[in-house]
């Protein structure tokens, strides 16, 4: 949903590819990638804007980027809506940030918990189920 609206905004000639990486479980990541797949252009020479959802440690970004720069890209830069407290900390090289959280977890516009809330227009937090609310 993030880079459906960001494209219509994006007025400079442009290809566009899909890429799949999957480092979460539930909540928590695993810490583990699985290799990045579905990029069908050649990548030699070109210049890459890595569109993310939201950067929480960085692994998923390091991973993408390292491999686009292994296939010969020219320049390589990462746009994501949201950033998370974990990755600024590590200082992560996100060129442009729409909003910074810290490390709580979200769902909504394209964003999933175990797949599902994908679907709804707005980002919910979760709230954790110790926190009282009065
Ligand atoms: P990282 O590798 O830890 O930076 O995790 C990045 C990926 O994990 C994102 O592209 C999302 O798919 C997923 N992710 C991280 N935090 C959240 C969250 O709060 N809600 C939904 N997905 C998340």
């Amino acid at each position: 949903m993030f880079a459906s609206d960001l494209l219509k905004e994006v007025k400079i000639p442009c290809k566009v590819s899909f890429v799949k990486t999957s480092s979460y479980s539930g909540t928590a990541s695993t810490g583990q990638l699985k290799t990045l797949i579905g990029h069908d252009e050649s990548l030699f020479n070109q210049h890459i804007l890595i569109v993310e959802d939201i950067v929480d440690t960085g692994l998923t970004l390091g991973k993408i980027i390292e491999e686009l720069r292994e296939l010969g890209a020219k320049s390589v830069e990462a746009i994501s809506l949201l950033r998370k407290s974990p990755a600024r900390e590590k200082k992560i090289d996100v060129k442009y940030v729409g909003f910074d959280l810290e490390n709580e977890f979200v769902l909504g516009y394209g964003l999933d918990y175990d797949g599902l809330g994908r679907n709804h227009k707005d980002i919910y937090r979760a709230i954790d189920p110790s926190d009282k609310i009065d």
